[in-house]
């Protein structure tokens, strides 16, 4: 066997512990496919007397990032700390070193993607990124390398594991969604700031590192309008079920006819025999589109320690083979990320689902149909609930009932103009839920 190739963590958390214990357990092979020892140097932490999960020799951790970053006996730097910075700060360094880079912080690469890619290239070093998308799906290495001779035209993604499973467990449990996100806390799934998750922002960073990879674009966070999960009842997922769809929160991006880039993070509904109807619990699934290879879909565990640590050790180890081949710098060779026209939001198309909460009175349905049609909203299905009293009826006591409208192709920005009417309406009760249709 050749030099070892020496690594080291920056962070030892839930990923960095799937880390070392994928490559303590698989050591022997993993050396014979590298052609090399494979030695973990350091693991910087920031507690060095944490009690942690994976078996370490406590000597290798440290609190000192200098020892890694820049240091000669390090080849590969593995970063999986999180946050812009100061993990983006480390990245660069490290970079700028000529150490290879192996990181799964989406946030960082939608920050900074780009910028690092042209740091990666001229200093001849690679830069891995495969668990920063879709956990143990390997949907970087599939754009990267698989369709270099394709056009991707398309694609849609469930690529937030915490959502689809909190989504996932309200649907087949009617569970609430504040005791499903502290189960997905626990499992490891959700970011350390559990908002990002559930807010739509973690799968706007992935449509970022998605959008450069399979569109050469260079996009930013605010390209991308966003929504989460937050407002998503029990109820919508069984109305959704009862049309024949199934609601998942999606990262959706496509060429339009004009050539522009429709960018969007939203929860939809999707027809229930689509194949990502069935992507369900902590599973992520991304369907594409592409000119010669035509549809493909991809799906895997999206979260967890071991699914990201497998994504993470097959980026180590083309690192570490590149190292000893002396390539170093072609896993990224040649992706240089351009600014692109972006679609102008809230100008698609599509049909929507409306689910509103209204006091039973005679004319309500009528002046909700009337503010739909002022808005070039056309009904195409409507069910009103049968249970609650009527309020004419003075010994039932008044409840809202629920209302849900499926709608004919509409223009967004139509829609929630005609919402917003709605929602100012006396007999209305709380915000309308309001969610495409994804045919
Ligand atoms: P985590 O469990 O919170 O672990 C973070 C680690 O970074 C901890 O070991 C922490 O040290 C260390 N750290 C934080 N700030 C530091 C600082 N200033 N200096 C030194 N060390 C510091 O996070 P995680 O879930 O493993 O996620 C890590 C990265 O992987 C993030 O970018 C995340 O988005 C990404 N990711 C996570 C998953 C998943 O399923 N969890 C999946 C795909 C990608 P201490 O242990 O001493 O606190
Ligand atoms: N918090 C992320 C998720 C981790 O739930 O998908 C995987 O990137």
């Amino acid at each position: 066997m050749g030099t070892p190739i020496r690594f080291a963590l920056l962070g030892c958390g839930t990923v960095g512990s799937g880390v070392v214990e994928l490559v303590t357990r698989n050591r022997k092979y993993l050396e014979t496919r590298i052609g090399a020892p494979l030695e973990l140097a350091r693991v910087v932490v920031r507690d060095a007397n944490k009690a942690r999960t994976a078996s370490l020799d406590p000597g290798l951790l440290t609190t000192d990032v200098a020892s890694v970053v820049g240091a000669k006996d390090v080849d590969v730097v593995v970063e999986v700390v999180g946050g812009v910075e100061p993990a983006g700060h480390w990245v660069e360094a490290a970079l700028r070193a000529g150490q290879s880079v192996v990181t799964a912080n989406k946030s960082l690469l939608a920050a900074r993607g780009p910028e690092l890619l042209r740091l990666a290239a001229a200093h001849h070093a690679d830069l891995g990124f495969e668990a920063s998308v879709g956990g143990a799906v390997p949907i970087v290495r599939t754009l990267r390398e698989h369709l270099v001779a394709d056009w991707v035209r398309s694609l849609r993604g469930i690529v937030n594991g915490t959502c689809n499973y909190i989504l996932t467990r309200m649907r087949d449990e009617g569970a609430s969604f504040g005791e499903v996100l502290r189960a997905a806390q626990d499992l490891g799934y959700a970011e350390a700031e559990p908002s990002l998750d559930v807010d739509g922002h973690d799968a706007a960073h992935k449509l970022c590192v998605l959008a450069m990879l399979a569109f050469g674009a260079e996009v930013q966070p605010a390209d991308v309008p966003t929504e989460g999960i937050r407002a998503i009842e029990p109820v919508d997922l069984r109305y959704a079920a009862r049309f024949g769809y199934a609601i998942k929160h999606l990262a959706v991006a496509r060429e339009t006819r004009e050539g522009a880039l429709d960018l969007r993070v939203h929860p939809a509904l999707i027809p229930a025999r689509a194949p990502l109807a069935s992507v369900d619990g902590v599973l992520n699934g991304v369907a594409l589109q592409a000119d010669a290879a035509g549809a493909q879909v991809l799906v895997g565990p999206g979260a967890g320690a071991h699914p990201t640590a497998a994504s993470v050790v097959a980026d180590l180890v083309d690192a570490a083979r590149a190292r000893r081949a002396g390539v170093s710098g072609l896993l990224t060779q040649g992706l240089d990320p351009a600014r692109r026209a972006i679609a102008e939001a809230g100008m698609q198309e599509a049909p929507w689902y409306l689910r509103l909460r209204v006091t039973d009175r005679p004319g309500v349905l009528a002046q909700i149909a009337g503010a739909l049609g002022h808005h070039r909203v056309s009904i195409e299905q409507l069910v009103q609930e049968s249970r609650g009293r009527r309020v004419d009826d003075p010994s039932t006591e008044e409840e809202p009932r629920i209302i849900v409208f499926l709608t004919h192709d509409a223009i967004e920005r139509d829609v929630r103009a005609a919402v917003r009417a709605i929602d100012a309406m006396p007999f209305v009760h709380g915000a309308t839920m309001a969610l495409r249709v994804e045919a």
